[in-house]
């Protein structure tokens, strides 16, 4: 049996020697747009972006050089250690970490601090004291609106903002009407919470505390 003529003959060296001149090719230098710029405010030792950040906290302001990635909520416990706002999830699920920022609830886990320079936050210990709760607490503690109580700051925090959003009339998902004041209805107050989880199950008296304070009937 003879073997077929065949026009191109590449022994193993060959073609591993073509295969090391194309990933030679390949190996260009990037451009140095492309290379990673220097980061200015690294800290000379650690080589860590850092930033200097200035927070006003429950009327406190502070000033914090802090790591640009570091959240809101770990300024809050790790830095300032204001650990009354509590860390459940650390990704926007349960609402544990609700802070007052500029006037409006947020997750303080989906937010960095350095987004917040210069700006004004309320957390639980800015709200009130043991000795004058405010009335919100003071409603959470006569209606038993608690267990273990770890969801309990971010619950306090959030149902303030949310008696002001409907007074603000910022509508909902379960608004009738999105041109007019939406009402101040167990609807309403369902709704708004539903992004503070309890695994207490408190809801029911969470809810009684809340409409005590609103002035509306269950
Ligand atoms: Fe932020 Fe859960 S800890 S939402
Ligand atoms: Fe325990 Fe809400 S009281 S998680």
């Amino acid at each position: 049996m003879t073997t077929p003529p065949n026009d191109i003959t590449l022994s193993r060296r060959d073609l591993l020697a073509a295969g090391a001149a194309g990933t030679t090719a390949l190996a260009v230098p990037r451009p140095a747009a492309a290379q990673a710029a220097p980061v200015p405010d690294a800290n000379a030792e650690t080589g860590v972006p850092t930033h200097q950040v200035v927070l006003h906290v429950n009327g406190q302001v502070h000033e914090l050089e802090l790591d640009t990635r570091t959240s809101l909520l770990d300024a809050l416990r790790e830095h300032l250690h204001l650990t009354g706002t509590k860390k459940g999830c650390d990704h926007g699920q349960c609402g544990a970490c609700t802070v007052i920022a500029d006037g409006r609830r947020i997750n303080a886990c989906l937010s960095l601090a350095v987004m917040h320079d210069g700006g004004k936050v309320v957390t639980i210990e800015g709200l009130g004291t043991p000795e004058r709760p405010h009335p919100m607490q003071a409603a959470f503690v006569k209606h038993d609106g608690y267990q273990c109580g770890y969801c309990t700051p971010g619950q306090v925090c959030s149902a303030v903002a949310v008696l002001g959003e409907i007074r603000d009339g910022i509508p909902s998902h379960v608004s009738g009407d999105l041109t007019t004041r939406p009402l101040l209805s167990p609807a309403e107050l369902r709704e708004r919470m539903s992004g503070n989880l309890c695994r207490c199950g408190a809801y029911a008296n969470i809810l009684d505390a809340i409409t005590e304070v609103a002035g509306v009937t269950p």
